[in-house]
């Protein structure tokens, strides 16, 4: 038995697979294409464990995947790899294209394929778990019901409309081919290993390093937080018992504005860091607004909490400490980031191999 995770150098799949290893002895195939979002050092604890398999490359290399599913033969995949960043969405939409729709769309294709060459048993058994974004359902108003998973689709950055465009062959393929996807819908993550180009990782080190700390508009627009490892545990439920062709929404039930994140990570500062002149909040700068900036997110979890009994064990200000101490505790992976130097170790350890 084993399973294949994409994207999992990433934020939340580095997460996931570091978890899954702990919480398992079932291997673990990790297929990554090593983008600037993905860094090998988030998965140095598992380097040297056998149960863990990495593969650099690229979910949208038809032979590498069908080459992989045909020789791993994998029981499941949970499929993270995506371009994620909305801003970078706004400046350059292709990229999301390729990845989010076209690789997705490349990877249930060779799933579809996969699943005609195995018995009906392994067959019945196997799951995609399609990890996806409550961006998908747009913007809410201030007195809006959260998103429930039967909120339609209405998507405001390319970033969105391509994590509509994969759910939508997500749904499809179940649909039509009998693809075992489940679908999730997340709200925003925070938590250990996040790229600091996100809020919250970004606050902290501008602020550690006492640079402005940019606060799109008026700083009133409100995400709903989960901690990166409520949702790996929440994917772990959904793997072992969620029923294929559902749609699944998790998050924090912790709405916060832009502006109380930021203060919010100032005060944990203040406190970790008191002999600083200053209080770090007087770092805040008002910048221009993001275009298309969605106003509101929240998400109604109560049906993963209800069908699978999941509920986030940290509260927002427990895991904001956490997040805040792994950052102060972990200079040197925050060096390595910042400095580029984390692309410098899969050059040093994959240049001379290629790709698995
Ligand atoms: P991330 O940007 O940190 O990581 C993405 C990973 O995918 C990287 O390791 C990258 O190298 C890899 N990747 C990118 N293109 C690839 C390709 N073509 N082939 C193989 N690998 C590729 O993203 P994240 O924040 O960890 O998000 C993971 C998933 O969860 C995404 O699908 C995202 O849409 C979804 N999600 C994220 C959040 C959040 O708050 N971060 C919330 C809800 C859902
Ligand atoms: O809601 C889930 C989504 O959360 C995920 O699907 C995305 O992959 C993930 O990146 C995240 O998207 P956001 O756009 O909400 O995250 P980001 O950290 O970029 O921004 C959070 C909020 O903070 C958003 O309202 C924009 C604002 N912001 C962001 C940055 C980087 C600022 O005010 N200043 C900043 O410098």
């Amino acid at each position: 038995m084993t399973i294949l995770v994409t994207g999992g150098a990433g934020f939340i799949g580095s997460n996931f697979v570091l978890e899954w290893l702990a919480h398992s002895d079932e291997p673990v195939v990790n297929l990554d294409k090593l983008t600037y979002a993905g860094n090998l050092e988030n998965l140095r604890a598992a380097q040297v464990n056998p149960a863990h398999l990495f593969v650099h490359g690229d979910i949208g290399d038809r032979t590498l995947v069908q080459q992989l599913l045909d020789k791993q033969a994998p029981r499941a995949i949970v499929h993270f790899a995506a371009e994620s960043h909305v801003d970078r969405s706004i400046h350059g939409p292709r990229e999301f294209i390729d990845t989010n729709v076209l690789g997705t769309f490349n990877l249930l294709e060779e799933t579809r394929a996969f699943l005609r060459k195995i018995g009906d048993a392994a067959r019945e058994a196997f799951r995609f778990v399609h990890v996806s974004t409550d961006e998908v359902y747009g913007s809410l108003a201030p007195g809006d019901a959260p998103f429930r998973e039967t909120s339609p689709y209405s998507p405001n950055s390319p970033y969105a409309a391509s994590k509509a465009a994969s759910d939508h062959l997500a749904r499809a393929y179940r649909e039509t081919y009998g693809v075992p996807t489940i679908i999730t819908n997340c709200s925003n993550n925070y938590g250990p290993y996040q790229f600091p180009e996100k809020l919250i990782p970004l606050v902290i080190l501008n602020a550690i390093s006492g640079k402005p700390l940019p606060v799109y508009g008026d700083g009133g627009n409100v995400r709903d937080w989960l901690f990166v490892q409520d949702h790996c545990a929440a994917l772990r439920l959904v793997l072992a018992r969620g029923r294929p062709g559902e749609t699944y929404n998790v998050g924090g039930a912790s709405e916060r504005t832009n502006l109380d994140v930021v203060k919010a990570v100032c005060a944990l500062l203040d406190e970790a860091k008191p002999n600083r002149k200053k209080d770090h909040a007087e770092l805040i700068s008002f910048v221009a607004d993001r275009p298309g900036h969605d106003r509101r997110y929240a998400i109604d979890a109560a049906k993963i909490s209800r069908e699978l009994g999941w509920r986030p064990a940290e509260s927002f200000e427990s895991g904001l400490r956490k997040t805040v101490a792994w950052y102060l505790d972990n200079p040197e992976w925050v060096a390595h980031v910042v400095s580029g130097a984390y692309r410098g170790w899969i050059d040093k350890n994959y240049g001379k191999r290629g790709p698995a």
